[in-house]
């Protein structure tokens, strides 16, 4: 199969999703240079995808921010589109660290959209996150609904999703894809790679994985009395490996110029309880719960409407539930110390 759009650059391509889309690309004939500066991740990321694939890769321990050490990688390498998953993500962490979120995710993107305007790289596809939806007015969410942000995190996505669009108007020649990525859970079937958090998780899946392994005591559920089905919040929770799929649905059937947003989700919601039930069911055990107080800044339920990327990608998530619970279940027993040894 011949590939248009050959060489990708990927930044935090060590990171949880990029990762698995590496893996994915790699896989299916792309070329691929990573950047990325290892802030969440390690070298051990790169050298298991390197397993899994036997496949070699070019990877520059780069912070995307400098662009003097940024601008080589564009002279060195051919590229032909940028798939950008640098970014730092946890909510918790922008709201005591605003300025640190803007410099490192406004400011990373910026100078990456500068070495792509000045060295033509007219393809770029970004991540970003069904959290610029804030509390929507209405379910299922499609990418017409109204825009809000409740953190710094999120305003960083709101931010640089504007910076491409106004790109896109100043260069229309561009191709722009903005991803909208709902709550990407699982890892890879081999175990291999998956999300890889420090300290304890903030996400309800890492958690979960957690306490089935016996680190953590119990499962904390932010609140039963949300308006849902059974009172605990509700979240479109879609597999890294359908997400990843979605990148390369991106890369490869948008190709006339223009800024293109899509919602990258399973479009159906599951509860807190209905998650925990089917780990519990992936991993065997029973784990033990205790209903909290909500989180701040939490909402009742979240999930895509994904008819537009299924429309124009092609897109439709295969995998489900059970296999995103059983697959990071693999990735726990497999790595109880996440990447390190
Ligand atoms: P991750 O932290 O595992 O991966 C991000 C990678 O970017 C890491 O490897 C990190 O080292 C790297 N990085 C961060 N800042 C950098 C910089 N300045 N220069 C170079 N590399 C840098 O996160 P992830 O879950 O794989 O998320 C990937 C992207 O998707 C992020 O932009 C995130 O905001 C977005 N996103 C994630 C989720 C989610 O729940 N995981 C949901 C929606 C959107
Ligand atoms: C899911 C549900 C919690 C932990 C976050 C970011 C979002 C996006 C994805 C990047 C909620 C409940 C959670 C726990 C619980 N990231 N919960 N106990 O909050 O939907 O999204 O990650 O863009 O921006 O906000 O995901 O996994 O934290 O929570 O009861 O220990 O699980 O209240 O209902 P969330 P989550």
């Amino acid at each position: 199969m011949s590939i248009p759009k050959k060489h990708v650059l990927v930044t935090g391509g060590a990171g949880y999703i990029g990762s698995h889309t590496v893996v994915e690309m790699l896989e299916t004939g792309y070329e691929v240079i990573i950047v990325d500066n290892l802030v969440n991740s390690s070298k051990e990321a790169i050298r298991r995808i390197e397993r899994i694939t036997g496949k070699s890769f070019k990877f520059y321990e780069v912070d995307i921010r400098c662009k003097k050490a940024l601008e080589p990688i564009f002279i060195e390498n051919k590229i032909d589109a940028i798939i950008h998953f640098a970014g730092l993500k946890a909510v918790g962490e922008s709201v005591e660290k605003p300025i640190e979120y803007y410099d490192n995710n406004v400011g990373g993107t910026l100078s990456l959209i500068e070495m792509a305007i000045k060295y033509h790289i007219k393809n770029i596809i970004f991540s970003s996150s069904a959290t610029v939806y804030g509390n929507p007015d209405k379910l299922p969410i499609d990418e017409t609904s109204p825009l809000k942000t409740t953190n710094p995190y999120g305003s960083t996505k709101l931010m640089i999703e504007q910076i491409l669009t106004d790109v896109g108007v100043a260069h229309p020649e561009f191709i722009i894809v903005l991803l909208r990525y709902f709550n990407p859970v699982g890892a890879h079937p081999s175990g291999l790679i998956g999300e890889n958090p420090t300290g304890i998780p903030n996400n309800l899946t890492p958690y979960l994985a957690m306490v089935a392994a016996g680190k953590l005591p119990l499962v904390h559920i932010y609140g039963n009395d949300y308006h849902t089905i059974d009172g605990t919040g509700v979240r479109d929770y879609i597999h890294v490996l359908d997400l990843s799929h979605g990148h390369i649905l991106a890369l490869e059937k948008v190709n006339k110029p223009g800024v293109y947003i899509y919602n990258l989700g399973t479009g159906r919601g599951y509860s807190v309880f209905e998650v925990l039930h089917a780990f519990e069911e992936a991993c065997g055990k029973t784990l033990p719960y205790v209903i909290d107080p909500r989180r701040p800044g939490d909402i009742d339920a979240s999930f895509a409407n994904v008819n537009k990327a299924k429309d124009e990608l092609g897109f439709q998530a295969k995998l489900g539930i059970n296999d995103m619970c059983q697959s990071l279940w693999k990735f726990q027993c497999q790595n109880p110390n996440g990447y390190s040894k």
